[in-house]
């Protein structure tokens, strides 16, 4: 099949005073072509293109002034640029436009990474009038979700974390279907992932320190109650203490562990740890989203991935987050 692309973009003027031969895309590709240039090459770019591609191709291709670094968003903008391919031929060499040149090729290219970062974070929305309790709003699998914050802990705001891991939950809800499954969060702090996990189905235990409990039971109960198939759960659980006690390796029958943003620099790494492999069975997942806060000397990842087989399922180096998918190690993911 031939290549399909929707944009050519021939960044520099090839004139026939030059003796050069008119940047003209394949008459037989089925592209979509914009070929852009400076506005005093663009008539002579456009009689080359015309003369040798009308009736030709199947997509006639369109002339666009571009010059480098200028007007990129009001010319072309940002979320209108679904380029599958940027062509440029013999476009760097000794001018004064080079930063200007490398702006643009940033611009116009597609950027997922940008792209899904900006979408989740259109997902939060705030108060409109200032009010007594500071909240956050956020809208996750068809519901808007109001979340109280408090001020004074680790477990207080909601973490961005959060909200990738609730972006990935919902648009991924056919493969990661999450009706009736059972779902421990663990450093659940304010609830979103709870919140989100369980409107999307699932039957959720909700976990953290004893202090966040208070807050994270209001946020759970206010956004699901009424909305919801399974009623979530809140539980205190300190990683590492009283595991066995408070949730017995028997009665751990998780599909899924969620965490968010639970590693940073606290004192508590090798105790995460312990209560991750406590609370993971043979089928278990755990879906963890992490920011990188760690320095590279920390043993952390190695020590996970001792217990567990882990896969990086979304990347987002722009929030410096990333979204892993772990199981026990030797346990096949699918
Ligand atoms: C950075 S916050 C993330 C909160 C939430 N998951 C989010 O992304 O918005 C870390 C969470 O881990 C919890 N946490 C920290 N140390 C803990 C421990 N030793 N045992 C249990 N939870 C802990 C904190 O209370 C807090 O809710």
């Amino acid at each position: 099949m031939l290549p399909l692309f929707s944009l050519l973009l021939a960044f520099e003027a090839q004139t026939q005073e030059s003796g050069d031969v008119g940047c003209v895309p394949s008459p037989t590709a089925s592209a979509h072509v914009t070929a852009t240039d400076l506005p005093e090459v663009l008539g002579n770019l456009q009689y080359n293109i015309l003369k040798n591609t009308k009736m030709k191709c199947k997509h006639q291709p369109q002339v666009k002034e571009l010059s480098w670094g200028v007007d990129l968003e009001k010319n072309f903008p940002k979320s209108l640029c679904q380029f599958d391919y940027i062509m440029a031929a013999d476009v760097v060499y000794y001018h004064p436009f080079l930063e200007e040149l490398l702006l643009t090729f940033h611009h116009l290219c597609n950027n997922e990474d940008e792209q899904t970062v900006a979408e989740i974070m259109r997902r939060r929305f705030s108060p409109a009038v200032v009010t007594n309790r500071p909240w956050e709003g956020f809208h996750f699998a068809g519901h808007e979700i109001k979340i109280i914050e408090a001020t004074e802990c680790y477990g207080a705001v909601v973490w961005p974390s959060a909200l990738v891991l609730c972006h990935f939950l919902e648009t991924n809800a056919k493969q990661y279907s999450l009706v009736d499954k059972s779902v421990i969060e663990i450093g659940a702090g304010t609830g979103l992932v709870s919140i989100v996990a369980t409107l999307l189905g699932a039957h959720v235990t909700a976990t953290d320190l004893p202090e966040v409990l208070g807050n994270l039971q209001y946020n759970i109960l206010k956004n699901t109650k009424m909305k919801c198939k399974h009623q979530p759960q809140v539980k205190e659980l300190s990683w590492g203490v009283d595991l066995e006690k408070n949730f017995p390796k028997s009665l751990c029958q998780f599909d899924y562990i969620m965490a968010a943003d639970v590693v940073y620099y606290h004192p508590f790494l090798e105790e995460l740890l312990l209560t991750f492999h406590h609370l993971c069975q043979d089928n278990t997942v755990i879906l963890w989203a992490m920011r990188f806060r760690l320095d590279t000397k920390n043993q952390f990842m190695g020590r996970f991935q001792e217990l567990f087989d882990l896969e990086v399922i979304s990347n987002f180096p722009s929030l410096n987050i990333a979204l892993y998918k772990a199981m026990r190690r030797g346990k096949k993911m699918t």
